[in-house]
């Protein structure tokens, strides 16, 4: 798929990652349609890259629906769908609210899929289209302190390798960007700071500028950190030794035991 001429809806716009896609897109030819929560944001970045923009919350299924319609009205068609939007959350599993759980799953999860189910259609008309997921490296190699994001990213990653393995034949491709560390609010909002001194954090414009290639190439995905794409074969192949090294090296959080403060 050539971006350029395509009509992209990207989400998740008026954060680091999405706004640098929705760069990158507007400068390989794409007519890029922005969507953001918050309106004001959302319209400030659509001026900056004179381009359309579409708002609402992804958390809630109704306001999946008037993303879609909204997006639709500028061009009548989606031609590349980039399920960017996410948060993350960093905490022992035993000290999250239910409230957190069900934000990240419907953030993370519902909502690319229910976007997916809603474009989808036209792409299917059309005999044409790609639906890109914004993924994360938490999905392929677990990480302790980031359980549901992690079981999110990695329920997102089975949905699209079954999406492309039905898409086989429509002209509907599916792509995964896996990324590592991007330089963006993402570890602010969540509210705990990366710490750890690698993977060493990528400027958001290097991981758009993977995205774009990511879509014309044709491929079905892409680390952001070539070398990263061991850990995920390690731990398929090699669970135990996986765990012992993870549980060694890697990231240190563990439940706490007793009531949640
Ligand atoms: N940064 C990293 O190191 C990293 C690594 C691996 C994967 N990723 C993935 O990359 C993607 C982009 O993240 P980022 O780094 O650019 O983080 P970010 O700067 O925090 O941006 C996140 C974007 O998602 C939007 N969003 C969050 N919840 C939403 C909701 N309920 N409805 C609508 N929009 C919502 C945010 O809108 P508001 O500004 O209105 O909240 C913002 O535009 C995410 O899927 C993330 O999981 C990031």
């Amino acid at each position: 798929m050539q971006l350029s001429g395509s009509v992209a809806l990207v989400t998740g716009a008026t954060g680091g990652l999405g706004a640098a896609i929705a760069a990158a897109f507007a400068g390989a030819g794409a007519r890029v349609i922005v969507h953001g929560r918050d309106p004001r944001r959302a319209a400030r970045l659509a001026a900056q890259l004179d381009c359309d923009h579409v708002t609402g919350d992804l958390r809630d299924e109704p306001s999946i629906g008037s993303i879609v319609l909204q997006a639709n009205a500028f061009h009548d068609r989606i031609d590349v769908l980039v399920n960017n939007a996410g948060i993350g959350h960093h905490s022992p599993f035993d000290r999250m609210t239910q409230a957190a759980i069900d934000d990240l799953v419907a953030t993370n999860l519902t909502a690319p899929v229910l976007l997916t189910r809603a474009v989808l259609p036209g792409m299917l008309q059309r005999g044409a289209g790609h639906v890109a997921f914004v993924s994360s490296i938490a999905g392929r190699t677990a990480v302790p302190g980031e359980a549901v994001y992690s079981a999110t990213k990695a329920g997102l990653d089975a949905f699209a390798d079954a999406l492309r393995l039905e898409a086989a034949g429509t002209g509907v491709e599916v792509s995964t960007l896996v990324p590592a560390v991007v330089e963006t609010g993402f570890f602010a909002t969540r509210g705990a700071p990366y710490t750890r001194s690698r993977p060493k954090p990528r400027p958001a414009n290097d991981v758009a500028r993977q995205l774009v290639s990511l879509i014309e190439s044709g491929r079905p995905e892409r680390f952001s950190e070539r070398g990263l794409r061991v850990a995920p074969v390690l731990r398929a192949a090699w669970p135990a030794a996986y765990n012992a090294m993870a549980g060694r090296w890697g990231e240190r959080t563990r439940l706490r035991g007793g009531d949640p403060e």
